[in-house]
């Protein structure tokens, strides 16, 4: 998608939150009317939430607080080189940035690279679903850890990133969130955050996880309709615009310990904590499996590589194949 500069300038003018007549934005751009409305039609390509009511004017229906990279290294309390924080406005998809850095071989070894993005035109979620979110909505970013392990060393990776993530967000107190196995985050069942991983390395290592992670923080209306889900964000959760800097200098120091952990212990180390943090354990629900056969259980607990398990007629069953879906019998 084109970045149209002029359409990022314009949402810095209505970052205000006031009241612009498009006379006076035409005026402030030196611009026609035609090219004032032709910007607000790419701000909304951008899902960003513009109102534009003929005769009132034109304003931002939500503040937008913008990513600092200084704000978020700040908020790490980490020493700055531990992280190589790059920001862009527009980006396809941070993992897929990452992905081909690490093809390219033109990754820095020293510190770990995080690429973070206010809008992603080819956001990618699990299982080749799409991940959207607007402009300056939420919180998109790719995190490249390298460890010394195989690749098949890292099964319960996943889950792991998903314990640092609740760890950040209990800390504002909001209550209801949990995990879905094996890494949606929710609240109050509907879908906050995401988490996709994806391993490039060898069988006996290094390998290398572009750890892509999605929170929802702010959505535009214009947006829940098109993702298809029952989806929610911190802003309507809280009550509270929350700054997207200390939410993710806070989750870079906890992904740090809790890697850092991980490639040391192995995922039993966390698994007490993940079960506790799991929506549906106890509960009684239907697998589905990739086949589309279901498989009636109540969950207990998951294994020490992370696979969930289910008690069934036939026993207890262990379960870790990708584009599982799990329903609950009753919620
Ligand atoms: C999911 O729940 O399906 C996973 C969503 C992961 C979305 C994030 S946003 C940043 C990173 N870049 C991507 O293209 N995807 C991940």
């Amino acid at each position: 998608m084109y970045v149209n500069l002029k359409a990022l300038c314009l949402l810095n003018v209505l970052n205000d939150g006031l009241n612009h007549s498009a006379n006076s934005l035409a005026k402030h751009f030196k611009c026609s009317l035609a090219s004032i409305h032709f910007l607000v039609s790419q701000l909304q390509k951008y899902n960003v939430d513009v109102v534009n009511i003929d005769g009132y004017g034109i304003r931002l229906n939500k503040p937008i607080v913008w990513l600092d990279t200084e704000l978020i290294a700040r908020h790490t309390l980490m020493k700055s080189e531990r992280f190589d924080l790059r920001l862009f406005d527009i980006i396809d998809s941070t993992n897929n940035y990452l992905l081909s850095q690490l093809k390219r071989n033109t990754l820095i070894q020293r510190s770990s690279p995080v690429v973070i993005a206010e809008f992603q035109t080819n956001g990618r979620g699990r299982e080749g679903r799409i991940w959207q979110c607007g402009f300056g909505n939420g919180l998109m970013f790719s995190l490249c850890w390298r460890f010394e392990k195989g690749v098949s060393d890292l099964s319960g990776l996943s889950l792991v990133v998903g314990i640092a993530i609740l760890r950040v967000l209990r800390s504002y107190s909001i209550p209801n969130i949990n995990i879905k196995w094996p890494n949606d985050i929710l609240c109050n069942y509907y879908k906050l955050a995401g988490i996709l991983i994806e391993i490039r390395g060898e069988v006996c290592g290094p390998s290398y996880a572009v750890i892509g992670i999605g929170i929802n923080f702010n959505l535009s209306k214009s947006i829940i309709p098109l993702i298809g889900q029952r989806v929610t964000d911190l802003s309507s959760v809280t009550g509270n615009l929350i700054d997207r800097n200390l939410v993710l200098g806070k989750l870079l120091s906890e992904l740090y310990n809790v890697l850092d952990d991980f490639a040391y212990y192995g995922f039993s180390y966390f698994k007490k904590e993940w079960i506790s943090y799991h929506s549906y354990e106890g509960c009684e629900v239907d697998l589905i499996i990739p086949n589309g056969l279901a498989i009636t259980g109540i969950v207990d607990g998951v294994t020490d590589d992370g696979a969930i398990c289910l008690l069934t007629l036939e026993g207890r069953k262990s379960f870790n194949v990708g584009n599982i879906s799990i329903r609950p019998r009753i919620q």
